[in-house]
């Protein structure tokens, strides 16, 4: 019988707008402080892309990294996920826009919807994808401009989203490569995060005026209940599907949406905070975006070698969650 093929991430990038809005920014345009943001969120600043820009656009360059670091040309290309609740718009898929923009004709392309979890729901696909024989090369990028979905004058929810991209290069893999994925989902809870109607841009002249519906609207108590709920049980259940014990995890990647959150669930996890990765503080939560924007960074300041097991972790819109136990096998091309 053939051997079992074992898919593993090949290379990382990201991509982030160049903007920078601060809490002391915030802080002239509603009535909230550098102060309350801080301690609630650990966010400090977050990046936001222009109303006429679009997700593809951050896509393809997270795309470009990854791929380069993965030494993966994107001709090589059989399959591209792009998760986001951002797309540029309902048709084409945003998928076919980066495949178009990178090149990579042989690709099939599709977006996945599933909000926060988007990334590691769209991993899940790549690796049993990879792991089926069915495609030998998967680029998944999660992207996210949430600022064309953000309302500016709602306190509450503005403070806490950002925009950016991260993406991902699957194929098959001799050592290490993922070990699990669980992927879940409470529609009931659907209610507490919605974005009832969605237009690319709607910060820009073209995009919904204020009451179309166009905006994030949040139980923000709700979803943290849930949060802090859902990102331990998660992460251990991946940690049982992959037969590792939380105490051999070398880091914790989870979605970044408040240092509050993230601080409850390592405890629950018994995890020390030296083995859990934070960028909130630069960036806000960039949803879909996010795990892979953490990856990347967590790559970039050499806090992942080959041989380390990692947990990636998210929770998001839906209500969904999904977590991924990986065991890290090295990118083809070295950074630097
Ligand atoms: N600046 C100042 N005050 C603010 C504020 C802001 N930006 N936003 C809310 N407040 C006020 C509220 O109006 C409330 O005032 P009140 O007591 O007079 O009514 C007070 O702060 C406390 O609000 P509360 O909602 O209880 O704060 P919190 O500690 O729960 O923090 C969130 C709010 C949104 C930061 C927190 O609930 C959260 O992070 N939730 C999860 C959000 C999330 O992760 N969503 C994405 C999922 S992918």
């Amino acid at each position: 019988m053939a051997e079992k093929v074992r898919a593993g991430i090949l290379g990382v990038g990201s991509a982030v707008p160049e903007r920078v809005l601060t809490n002391f920014d915030l802080e002239k345009m509603v009535d909230t402080s550098d102060e309350w943001i801080s301690t609630r969120t650990g966010i400090k600043e977050r990046r936001i892309a222009a109303p006429h820009e679009r997700t593809s656009h951050y896509a393809a360059k997270a795309a470009s990294k990854a791929l380069e670091r993965a030494g993966v040309d994107p001709s090589e290309l059989d399959l591209i996920i792009v998760a986001t609740l951002t797309p540029d718009m309902f048709c084409p898929p945003t998928a076919c826009i980066v495949q178009d923009r990178i090149n990579a004709p042989q690709a099939a392309a599709f977006d996945l919807s599933a909000a926060c979890s988007g990334f590691v729901y769209a991993l899940d696909v790549a690796v049993r994808g990879v792991e089926s024989g069915a495609y030998r090369r998967v680029l998944v990028i999660g992207a996210d401009l949430l600022s064309h979905v953000t309302d500016y004058t709602d306190r509450s929810t503005c403070v806490l989203f950002g925009d950016g991209a991260g993406a991902a290069v699957v194929g098959p893999v001799e050592k290490g490569g993922v070990l699990s994925t669980y992927l879940g989902a409470d529609g009931s809870g659907g209610p507490k995060l919605t974005v009832p109607a969605y237009r690319a841009g709607s910060a820009g002249p073209d995009g919904c005026a204020p009451g179309q519906g166009c905006y994030i609207r949040m139980e923000g108590n709700e979803v943290f209940k849930f949060a802090v709920r859902v990102m331990p049980e998660a992460a251990l259940e991946a940690l049982r599907r992959a037969g590792v014990a939380p105490e051999d995890v070398d880091l914790f990647i989870p979605h970044q949406a408040n240092i509050r959150i993230i601080d409850a669930a390592a405890k629950r996890l018994g995890i020390s905070s030296d083995k859990v990765f934070v960028n909130v503080h630069k960036y806000g939560n960039t949803s879909a975006a996010s795990i892979p924007l953490a990856l990347d960074e967590a790559l970039e300041q050499g806090r992942i070698s080959e041989g380390d097991t990692v947990v990636l972790v998210g929770f998001g819109g839906g209500l969904t969650w999904a977590a991924s136990v990986l065991v890290w096998s090295g990118e083809r091309v070295p950074r630097g």
